[in-house]
């Protein structure tokens, strides 16, 4: 396993299946540490977190005042574990959708030279289970779109499921990420490359979460497709000036 490490969980109302997957991580891999970002879920998430945290040294909270979207808890969750000296940084859903029994898989290719590795739904040996066709239709939809808009080679630009090198989050600007919902996955996928980060996509089993409701929202689309259309022609547009990289310094 590589260096110290930490695990940042985004929450808002997942009272019904954080316990169990944190129980589970710290099982799966007892050397990593737990950040649970919470935007004041009504549902107490945030009070349980707090409780959990003081019988056990490795897991941490941070509370945000009101439900500021899920790019806005990672980069706060990962600037704190920049500032404390962490290796690698991991990104993890809440409900079980991610296997904590798979994070051993993103950390083996960390270790191996990987600057991020993907915890993909969409390459062989992948797969997606107890997903609506509706949901299955829109990831798909959503990474084609991305492949079309930014020319981007990763299959599942959008998966939640990831482990860091601290120094390539140190290298991608992260208090410049304006991204809010979603769609803030397919931004540090795109700052990765743009910074010359090796990407590496391992397999894995996305379950269907089996309690609570999904975040999932128009807003959130359509962000997204915005987003997405903006980034695909400033590339192109670097592209023709001949600037190889995204220097990070843009905003939006
Ligand atoms: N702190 C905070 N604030 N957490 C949030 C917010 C927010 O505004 N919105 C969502 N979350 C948390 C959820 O509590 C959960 O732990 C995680 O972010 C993912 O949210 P879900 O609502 O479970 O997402 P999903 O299952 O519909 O979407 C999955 O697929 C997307 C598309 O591939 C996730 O894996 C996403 O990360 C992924 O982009
Ligand atoms: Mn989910």
């Amino acid at each position: 396993m590589p260096g110290r490490t930490l695990v940042v969980i985004p929450t808002f109302n997942e009272i019904e299946s954080l316990p169990g997957v944190v129980a589970r991580l710290r099982e799966a891999v007892p050397a990593a540490d737990v950040l649970v970002v919470d935007d004041q879920s009504p549902d107490g998430t945030g009070a349980w977190v707090d409780r959990r945290a003081v019988e056990d040294d490795a897991v941490h909270v941070m509370h945000h005042g009101s439900k500021a979207g899920l790019g806005r808890a990672y980069v706060d969750g990962f600037g704190w574990g920049l500032d404390r000296g962490y290796e690698v940084l991991c990104a993890m859903d809440a409900d079980g959708s991610h296997r904590p029994e798979q994070l051993p898989f993103l950390l083996k290719a960390v270790d191996d030279g990987a600057d991020l590795a993907i915890g993909s739904r969409w390459i062989r040996g992948g797969e997606v289970v107890n997903w609506p066709k509706s949901r299955e239709a829109l990831s798909r939809g959503g990474n084609l779109y991305v492949a079309a808009m930014m020319g981007l080679r990763v299959r599942d630009a959008t998966a939640g499921f990831r482990a860091y090198r601290a120094d390539l989050l140190r290298r991608v600007d992260l208090p410049s990420v304006d991204a809010r919902g979603f769609v803030f996955q397919v931004d540090m996928s795109r700052r990765t490359a743009a910074a010359g980060g090796k990407i590496v996509e391992v397999p894995i089993s996305f379950v269907e979460r089996a309690a609570g409701v999904s975040k999932m929202s128009s807003d959130i689309v359509v962000e997204s497709l915005i987003k997405v259309a903006r980034w695909g022609v400033r590339m192109r547009v670097d592209g023709l000036r001949g600037r190889r990289r995204w220097d990070g310094s843009q905003k939006g």
